[in-house]
Order: C-alpha cells, then structure tokens, then sequence
C-alpha cells in the first residue's frame, strides 16, 4: 500500500504542513532559526506561505542579537516553544537550570526528520499505532549552542483520526548535567482574534469533572494539580474554543494530557491579546537533573481540533482513546456486569454473608462479582493492613480460592480490589520497612484516612508489593482487578536520591507506577483492569493505557452521576466510565431516586449495581433484571458506538444524550428532568447524528418516524410529575 503524506515541509518557504483529510497544523523556521506557529484549523489544501508572523518595532521588545533591524521580537512572535531570558516574556515552556547557574536558553532550528509511524515514549503511556502508514511524526532539532543542549519538538499526525500527538525530548550534549525545572509537554500560541474561552474540569472527591467554562482575559489562568497525581480537583484536560461555540458547532482545540501525576495547564493572553497555551508536568516540587549524554523524554498530549463543536472534539478523543490508547483483550470487548461489595458491606463481611449476594447476582444476569477492600490482613476498618496482600483468614477461613470458586461455579466472574501504593503502619510490611513510605528525615508524615503512600519510585518497593500481588492473582482465577488509590502525595522525600534530586521523587513515583503497570498488565493479560482513585481521581488518558476502564466516581447518587459522567465525557469515552447502581436513599447525598433512574444513568456508561441485592424487593428486583437484560442488548452501542450530549444538566434542569452505532441504524437516547414543576414548559428534544435519510421506529411505542424528523422537528418529551425522572427512547432504522 503506498503510504500517503500527512506532513510536507516547502523547503523554499522554510514551513511545515501537518494535515489529514479535515485538519491542517503548520510551522515555520523564522528569522535567526526560531521556530514559529503559523496555523491550527481546519485542513489546508495547499499551503502558499501567506501568513508570516509579522514585523513591527514596538517598545520594551528586545531583539534577537544578529538582528539587523528592530522589528522582529520574541516579545510577540508566536513560537512553538519557548524558554527564558530570550526576550520572550511569556510564560515559558521550558526553565533550564544550566551548569553555571543561568537560567537562560535560546533554542534555534537545526534539523528535522519526518517518518511515518509513531515512537513511542520509553516508559510512558501514548497513543499509538497499529500500522505503519496511519500516522506521520516530525521530529524538529532545535538547539542551544552555547549550553550544548538539543530539544527535539515531536509531532505525530493521524490519517484517520483528528489529532496530533506532541511531546518533547531533551538531550545534555554537554559535558555537565543541567537541570529542568519545567519542560512542558507543549506550546501552542494562538494569534489574537475572536473572543475565547476555555473549558476545563474541576471539581473535588465525589464531585469530579464538573463542566467549567469562562473567557480568557489577559494574565494567566493556571488548571493544576501539585497532589502527586492527576486528582479529582482539576483534570488535566483542557479546552479553548469560540465564545459561540456549541456542541454542535463552532471551533474547539482539545488537549488531553497522557500522564498521571502533578499537571499544569497554563492560559496566557498577552499585551497584543495573542493567547499562549502550556501544557505538561507541574514545576511545582519539579527539579530533575540530565546527565552529561543524558535525555529527558516528556509525557505526551494528545491535541485535536473540531470545526463541528464540542461533540465533535469529544468524539475525536474518544475513538483515539478507544483504539489508539487503550490496549489489551478487553479494549473492545463488551465490558461484564458487575456486583461490587462496598456499597453493600464496606469492610463488614465474610464468605457467608458475600455468597447470597451472588446466588441473587446469578439469578439477575450480572457477570462478575466484585471483592472489594477489607479482604487482606486484618482489615475491618481503614486504619490497618494496607500492604499486606494475603487473604484475611477469619473473613475466607477456607482460602479465598474456595470462594472464588464457588462464584465461577455459578457462572460469573471474580474481581478483586488492591490499594497497591500504600501502607498502613498497622501493617507487618511497615514492620519489615518502614523506609518504603514517603517520609521527610525528622519529621512525622501526614496520615490521610490513616494510611502513607509508598515510595513507588524505588524498583525493590515496587517489587515487594508486585511479589505479594502476583501470589494472590495466581492462586485462583481472577478475572478483573480494581487498582485502588486513596489519598494524595505529601512529605515527598527518597532516600534513595541524593539532596540535589529530591526534586525528581514526584516523576519517579509515575515513572515506577508505570512501570509495574506495564509489567502487571502485560503479564496478566486476561484480566480486566479496571483504575480507581476514590472514584475518578485518576481518570486520565495515561492510566487508561493500561486500564481501559475507570471507577467514575466515588458518588454513586444517580442525579450527582448526571453532571460527573456528563462532564467526564467531554474528554473520555463511554466505554472507560463505570458506574453503578447503589440503594436508595444515597450513601453520599441521602438523595431517594427511583430504581429506574438510577439503572438509566448507570446504563449509560458501563453498567454495574453496587449495593446488597438480598435487600431488593421483589419488584425491584424484577426491575434489575429487566435492565440487565436490556443493558445486554444495547451493550456494545453504549460502550462502543457514537456518544452525542444533547442537552446539558450545567444550564437546564434537564439532561439528554444519545448514542449511534457507527452505520446509524441505531440509537438510543436517554433523557432525564431533574426537578419536577407544576407548570412546566412543553420540552421537545431533537436528536442528532441519525441518518436523515433514513426511517426509524421506535422500538417500545412502533412509531415510525424520519431520521429528518428526528433532527430537525424533534419530538414532545412527556410531562412527568416526580423530581429526578428518566425516559430512554430507542430507534432502529427501517430495513431499505
Ligand atoms: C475508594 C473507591 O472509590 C471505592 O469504590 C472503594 O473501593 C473504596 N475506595 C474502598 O476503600
């Protein structure tokens, strides 16, 4: 197959085109070697090299030293990466620590070299390929003579899917080490123009991914997290769009970054109004040193750009996650129904009580059962046990082999949970090494639900707790783990490192994750893996490269669970959102909600009931049957197929959002209206994505109508009389 061209570079011009069939990325070599941003949108057919930065002396903007006239600044040219003491003022991409103590860098062109494929970053999670001639990277030399250092700017340009994958790599080619106090994974400077706003997703534990959006004024606005990994305070994803930009319509850049500890997002709208976008590890408690010969390889971003709205930019994230992130058996398997124990038992349970919840699981049609925490040590409550992995006796008296048994014995599969980056220090690994924790010399480390985070940094901590693990997973038939972490990172010190690299314990601790995630994953490949930070406190594209599914959030209240997963699939796919369906009222909101409720919004991520199914009535228990049964059915459109939002619960008291199977001869649509009214407005929702050509039925009321229709007239919603309510709708085109 001949191999098509996604990346030119117009020697006469000195500028380099990305493009695939619908977006178009272009750079340039400007005056004295500094590379600048030319273009981010849609796809240029043939570049003729019209938009050069342009020339003005203004005042206060230094000049590059060889120049001959004064009308050429970093002050104001946009470049593709920047870094300090070079007369660009803006915030910069890189902060260098040289060997004589300067902090300045002036990194100019050198060479370029274009191949087709996609590297991948040694010892970190990023998009890939699976042949060859699907994608393009651009390497771009550039190099600061007097330090003798190369930066090599990495771009990868998909044929079939709107994204360019960007990182950087930072080679010592000098005697002496240096040190990196920031090196940003990306720089993307906007010309100024229209006004615009960004989106990002905030929020807290059990209220993660909350939609946030506002403009960008001048100044920098700053989206982070300092707690050691991605966190449930501030995702590390971001948008910047169009002030009319909708779902449906309007220009959006997405930027997910591929990582899973300390981030940064940086928004700067300079003096002239241009706007300066960062991304990539926090310098915050960052200091690491490259060796004379050494390189230092940034995580990745994975930037996308959509014409077509929000649903669009979702929608190109989500199918590069799906097929170009995530990996292993199950990337495109359909995900098992499960029962999970916590909601029904937290810690208080032993073999006898667990089996009734899976004699009633089998009986309902769910998959898998789900051992939560409280399994190992001696663990009735949080403040023991936690890296002691092997099996509580009182709890399992007969091994837990009999009992995973005698669940596949009824057909279903087994999960188990771990806490793998943890220790208790009621535990007889603290006794055996108390150095594994994260500790400061001198003083007492700060406890967070009673447990210390281990230094995962260290191969022979990693690989005490990878020996104690892999003895369980191989001592019965374990289907699916739940990878468990529940507090953040404090009194960050190794002893391991010397003093003037304390500064590297935050990256090493991801890098060492990392590691044992690839090894465990690699080597236990029949296991679904499945990641959890007290709900969706890890939820980033990094993680999900090694686990294709998350725990979404640790709030299961069915009305919360519309804003978390309506926010979460601004930037990840349906099919790596667990929820699940919990009793009523709520554990965390004391909120009532009705059976089919909260069976409709688990329904429209990846299914599973968490709480005790002898405790259901029998009505209540045919009604979980009954979603099962149709889950199974709807299964593979829901996890797989084209998620579109409709209607957002962040400005209605309403919500709606549909899914289409790739050839649209299906869709389903779920609905919800949060607070009932005495005099509501007649509510009319239109669908989209459908084929407008097509007839469908509706499949519970037979009515037969145009995919135009659907769209463009839309359809009443009934008038309901009771606060948080639900409606699902599911078309089937009509054959010819
Ligand atoms: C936090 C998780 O999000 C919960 O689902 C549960 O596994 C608990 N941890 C157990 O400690």
């Amino acid at each position: 197959m001949k191999l098509k061209n996604l990346i030119n570079f117009d020697e006469q011009q000195q500028v380099f085109h990305l493009h695939n069939g619908n977006i178009s990325y272009i750079l340039g070599i400007d005056e004295g070697g500094v590379l600048s941003h030319l273009y981010f949108g849609p796809r240029i057919k043939n570049y003729h090299g019209q938009l050069k930065n342009p020339r003005k002396d203004r005042g206060f903007s230094d000049n590059l030293p060889e120049a001959q006239e004064r009308t050429f600044s970093l002050d104001f040219v946009l470049q593709e990466y920047s870094s300090q003491g070079d007369g660009d003022f803006r915030n910069p991409a890189a902060i260098i620590r040289q060997a004589n103590g300067s902090y300045s860098a002036r990194f100019v062109y050198k060479d370029y070299k274009i191949s087709f494929g996609k590297p991948q970053l040694d010892g970190l999670p990023a998009a890939y390929v699976i042949k060859k001639n699907e994608a393009q990277t651009l390497k771009i030399i550039l190099e600061d003579q007097v330090n003798q250092l190369e930066l090599i700017l990495i771009y990868t340009i998909y044929q079939d899917y709107d994204v360019i994958a960007r990182s950087v790599e930072l080679i010592n080619k000098s005697d002496k080490s240096v040190h990196i106090e920031k090196l940003a994974s990306m720089q993307l400077d906007l010309p100024a123009g229209k006004k615009q706003q960004v989106i990002s997703l905030p929020g807290a534990h059990a209220n993660e991914r909350q939609l946030q959006r506002e403009d960008i004024n001048a100044g920098t606005k700053v989206f982070e997290s300092r707690r050691g990994t991605t966190s449930h305070q501030m995702n590390n994803f971001i948008a910047i769009c169009d002030s009319q930009t909708d779902e449906f319509q309007g220009n959006i850049i997405g930027l997910s970054f591929v990582y899973s500890g300390n981030h940064k997002e940086e928004i700067e709208k300079d003096q002239y109004g241009a706007t300066r976008i960062l991304v990539g590890i926090n310098n915050e408690q960052f200091d690491w040193e490259v060796k004379s010969q050494q390189t230092f390889q940034t995580p990745e971003v994975l930037m996308t750009y959509s014409a077509q709205g929000m649903n669009k930019m979702s929608d190109n994230l989500h199918r590069l996650m799906r097929e170009r992130v995530a990996r292993g058996k199950y990337k495109f398997a359909p995900r098992p129904i499960l029962v999970n124990n916590w909601e029904a038992t937290f810690m208080d349970f032993d073999e006898n009580k667990l089996k009734p919840i899976v004699d009633e699981a089998k009986k309902l049609g769910i998959e898998m059962f789900v051992l939560d925490d409280g399994w190992f040590g001696h663990r009735d409550d949080d403040n023991t046990s936690l890296g002691d992995w092997k099996v509580f006796a009182r709890k399992f008296p007969q091994g837990l082999k009999r009992f995973v048994d005698y669940i596949h014995a009824n057909g279903l599969k087994f999960g188990l949970w771990f806490e793998p980056e943890m220790i208790s220090i009621d535990s007889e690994l603290y006794q055996q090494h108390p150095d594994y924790m994260l500790k400061v010399p001198g003083s007492k480390p700060s406890p967070s639900r009673n447990q210390y985070v281990l230094d995962m940094g260290r191969q022979e901590v990693r690989d005490n707790i990878y020996n104690q693990m892999t003895a369980i997973l191989d001592s019965c038939q374990i289907d699916y783990v739940k990878w468990d972490m529940n507090r953040h990172l404090t009194d960050i010190y190794s002893p391991v490192l010397p003093a003037n690299c304390q500064g590297e314990v935050l990256h090493r601790y991801v890098l060492g994750l990392y590691q044992m995630l690839e090894k465990i994953t690699t080597e236990y490949p029949d296991i679904l893996w499945e990641g959890c930070s007290g709900g969706g406190g890890r939820f980033d594209a990094g993680f999900l490269y090694y686990m294709p599914q998350s725990w979404t959030s640790d709030n299961t209240d069915a009305v919360a669970r519309i804003k978390i997963q309506y926010g979460t699939s601004i930037a990840y796919p349906i099919s790596s959102m667990t929820a699940h369906v919990s009793a009523s009222p709520n554990q965390q909101t004391g909120r009532l909600t009705s059976m089919k409720t909260r069976g409709e919004v688990a329904m429209s991520g990846v299914l599973g009931y968490e709480l005790d199914l002898t405790k259901l009535s029998s009505v209540d228990k045919k009604e979980v049957q009954a979603q099962i049964a149709f889950y199974k059915k709807i299964r593979s459109l829901v996890q797989y197929g084209k998620f579109i939002r409709l209607i957002s619960p962040y400005d209605n008291n309403r919500c709606a959002w549909m899914f289409v199977s790739d050839d649209k001869n299906e869709a389903i649509v779920f609905s919800f209206k949060i607070m009932s009214e005495a005099q509501p407005a007649f509510e009319i929702l239109k669908l989209s994505g459908l084929d407008a050509d097509k007839t469908y039925k509706n499949l519970d009321t037979g009515a037969v109508i145009g995919g135009d229709e659907l769209m463009n007239t839309g359809f009443y919603e009934p008038i309901t009389q009771a606060d948080f309510s639900s409606q699902v709708y599911h078309f089937k085109a009509l054959a010819g």
